[in-house]
């Protein structure tokens, strides 16, 4: 009788048990119904504690049942250990899978921005007729920017309104009229006279870089711009080198089309200066809005290197001549390509940009 009642609960227990363990949800529920009834403090602990006051005639049966119970749920526990785990491993291969059969994220590839475009196709050309590439710094020494360009100290260009001056960090107490003589080059020019400084002719370098000027920005001025200067220093150099140098640049650049013009002007660097005016590609030479009805466009500056600089350079100027040219990259960009305002080559409006 009592052992009846013994195996039948001990069977009891372990159906519930086995009903626990597969109903539950998680690893830790799982964990708690394993030591709820096989734990130290577990039921079906207690019951095998018990054994030891039984009749000794009880004990095998009831150990017998008692074995077979614990096995029974430990391979429940077990099974649904199993069960969660590879749920658990689905669930997470679903969450982290990756779709190898998408399309990959494209993303934007930049591109050259037009000036600098537009100031490779210029060095190029030059290249091709044998210079070579020189640089020089944008924060330059008033005295190459301005007094070896033979552009003496009361010249209006050095003023406070025409070039950002800077603060002059040297300790040299050489600044002109008390102010800073170090400033951001106005123009590419100064890299002429570092050249003919370091090298003895022939010289036939371009020297592109960025300029500054106290300008506010209007369609036509941007208070930073490009230039590309030219310097050729060589024996029996002339005007007409000059000339066929640059109409060959010309053609170039803009297309066997355009006509090119020189007009006398003034640089206190070169003497004779001149422009150059090359055919508006808009309306073909017959003047529009875009050429303000002259038919021409002016492109560069240019003239034959005057001997005060050779001086102050230190190239003899009996033996040497030569020529030099400074043309605005962002300009040249605007006529090639129609643009009526300089300032968007500013702006970094990839919608504008992306169209070059
Ligand atoms: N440096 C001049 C300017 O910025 C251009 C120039 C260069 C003129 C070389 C003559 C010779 O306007």
């Amino acid at each position: 009788m009592r052992q009846m009642r013994m195996t039948d609960e001990l069977r009891s227990l372990g159906r519930s048990g086995v009903a626990e363990a597969e109903a539950a949800d998680d690893l830790a529920t799982l964990d708690a119904v394993r030591v709820a009834y096989l734990g130290k403090k577990g039921s079906l602990t207690a019951v095998l504690r018990g054994l030891g006051s039984l009749p000794s005639e009880e004990r095998p049966e009831v150990g017998r049942v008692a074995n077979e119970v614990r096995a029974e749920l430990e391979s429940a526990i077990d099974a649904r250990r199993a069960e969660l785990a590879a749920k658990a491993l689905e669930e997470r291969v679903a969450a982290e899978a990756v779709d190898v059969t998408l399309p990959g994220r494209r993303r934007p590839a930049g591109h050259v921005h037009l000036i600098d475009q537009v100031v490779r196709e210029i060095v190029d050309i030059f290249v091709g007729l044998g210079y070579r590439v020189a640089s020089g710094p944008e924060v330059e020494l008033d005295w190459y920017n301005f007094t070896a360009l033979n552009t003496p100290p009361d010249h209006p260009a050095r003023s406070l309104q025409d070039t950002f001056y800077v603060k002059d960090l040297s300790g040299d107490r050489a600044a002109v009229a008390g102010e800073s003589d170090v400033v951001l080059r106005t123009h590419t020019s100064p890299v002429q006279v570092r050249v003919m400084e370091s090298a003895k002719p022939p010289i036939y370098i371009v020297a592109p870089g960025r300029c500054y000027r106290r300008d506010i920005p209007d369609p036509s001025h941007t208070p930073q711009f490009n230039q590309i200067e030219g310097l050729v220093v060589d024996e029996g150099i002339t005007f007409g080198d000059l000339k066929g140098t640059l109409e060959h640049f010309v053609r170039e650049m803009f297309g066997a089309d355009r006509r090119t013009r020189i007009r006398p002007h003034f640089f206190g660097f070169t003497e004779p200066s001149a422009e150059v005016d090359v055919s508006c590609g808009i309306c073909g030479g017959h003047g529009c809005r875009f050429c303000k009805g002259t038919g021409w466009l002016e492109i560069l500056g240019c003239g034959m290197v005057d001997p005060n600089v050779f001086g102050y350079a230190g190239v003899d100027a009996e033996r040497y001549t030569g020529f030099a040219f400074g043309m605005g990259a962002e300009r040249i960009a605007a006529l090639r390509h129609d643009i009526p305002d300089l300032r968007v080559f500013l702006e970094s409006d990839v919608r504008f940009l992306r169209q070059f």
